[in-house]
Parts: C-alpha cells; structure tokens; sequence
C-alpha cells in the first residue's frame, strides 16, 4: 500500500486529502509541527469510519516513513518547511498543493512569486527531490464532505515525466476525479492562481465549482 505523507496536514485541505486518499485504499501520515496535534486530527477524521488507515507524526516522522509527500502550508510556511525537511525528502515524489493567495480588497487574489509559481519554489529548494505540482483546485470544504463524490480535474505539473506519472496516479485514485497531465512546473503558476478564481467566483454564486478539462 503506498503511504503518503501530508506535511501541515491538519490544516483543512490537508485533512480533506487525507480522507479522500484514505477513503481511496492509501495509507496517510498526517504531519504537523505538533505530534499530538497531527494524532488528534488523526483520531477525528477516523471517528465513525471504519478501516481508514489515518495516524498522525511530527512533519519529520511523517515525511521520512512516506512513499508520496504532499506539502500542505500556507505559501508564508513554504520555504522553511522544505528546508528543515530537505534530508527526510530527498530520493522521494514531494506535491506541492500551494495555492499563493491573499485576501484584499473584498476578493480573493494570487500572490506572485519570484520563481514563478510555489511548485518552482518547492522544486529549487528541494533539489534531491521529485517535485511535482498539483490538487490547489480542489476545496477544503467538498474535500472534507465524504459522502458527497468529488467530481473534477486535477491539473499536475512537473518536471520530471515519472513524478508527473505518479501524481496523475493519486489523483485517478480517488473515484469522480481525474489527473491531467500539465505539463512542466513553469504552468503551475496557472494552476495555483486559478484557485484565486475559483474562490472569487464561488463567492459570487455561493457554489462550489472545480475544473474540468472539456475535449480531452
Ligand atoms: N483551504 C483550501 O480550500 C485550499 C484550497 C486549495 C489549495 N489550498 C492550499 O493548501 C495549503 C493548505 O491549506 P490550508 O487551508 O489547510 O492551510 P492552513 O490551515 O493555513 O495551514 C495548514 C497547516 O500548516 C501548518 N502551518 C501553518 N503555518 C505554518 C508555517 N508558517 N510554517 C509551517 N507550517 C505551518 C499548520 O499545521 P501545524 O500547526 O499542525 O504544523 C496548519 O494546520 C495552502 O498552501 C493552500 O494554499 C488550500
């Protein structure tokens, strides 16, 4: 069973993937800088579910026990999350899920990065790893309602082909949903500013709507 690591993982969206990709058969770590904070978020999303395999380990623990990592901070946490992880990371497929957005001025928008996206940034400070970009325009919230399907695509960025491959894979576990490969890091950038949209419009029409690739 592949085990996959959520490093912040007790945030919403970390917590929402954890019980899709557990709901999906895989085995998940969730990470945070407090173990008891990660087994306590551990224990709630297990709580009338039986058979998920869901347990909770400090950020190190977790990453350096996993097959996939998935890293699930707020973009201001990105950098030295990836550095004081880098050894437990290296050799493995790390997914950034981080969408750089601020609110300001009654709506949603994209922060812009020096290195053009958060999964060029996670690439560049984790060099020994397998960077690949992917799932900022899923929400937290349908995430988290499982018994509801979640319906979508999932645009995955990476350099390299096998880490793209991979990613597609997690994705096209979790049933409804469906990995699209998009090509190098350079395009994450479009795909963590579309969640800024994503948000803005979902306000406006209090919905909830994802993507969806039409033609292909
Ligand atoms: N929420 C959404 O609907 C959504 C949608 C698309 C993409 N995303 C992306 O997914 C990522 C996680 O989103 P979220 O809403 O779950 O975030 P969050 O709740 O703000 O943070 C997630 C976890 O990260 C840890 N953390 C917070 N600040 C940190 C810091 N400065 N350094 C290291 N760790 C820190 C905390 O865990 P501990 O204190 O337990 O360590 C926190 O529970 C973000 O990058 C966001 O852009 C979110």
């Amino acid at each position: 069973m592949t085990r996959i690591a959520i490093i912040g993982g007790t945030g919403p969206e970390g917590r929402g993937l954890a019980l899709r990709l557990a709901m999906a058969g895989r085995e998940v770590v969730i990470g945070s800088r407090d173990p008891v904070r990660a087994a306590d978020a551990a224990s709630e999303l297990k709580e009338g579910r039986e058979g998920l395999a869901i347990s909770g380990a400090a950020n190190a623990d977790a990453a350096s026990a996993a097959d996939a990592v998935l890293l699930s901070v707020p973009f201001e946490g990105l950098r030295s999350t990836a550095e004081s992880l880098r050894s437990e990371l290296a050799g493995r497929l790390v997914v950034s899920i981080v969408a750089p957005m601020e609110f300001a001025d009654g709506r949603m928008r994209a922060i812009s990065v020096p290195e053009g996206s958060a999964g060029e940034l996670a690439r560049d400070l984790l060099p020994e790893s397998r960077v690949a970009s992917a799932f900022q325009n899923l929400s937290a919230r349908d995430l988290l309602r499982a018994d509801r399907p979640l319906e979508g695509d999932v645009a995955v960025c990476a350099d390299d082909d096998a880490a793209r491959r991979e990613t597609i894979a997690l994705a096209d576990a979790m049933p409804a949903l469906r990995g699209v490969d998009a090509g190098p890091l350079a395009n994450s950038r479009y795909v963590e500013e579309l969640t800024a949209l994503l948000v803005n419009v979902n306000r406006i029409h209090k919905a909830h709507s994802t993507i969806r690739f039409l033609g292909l």
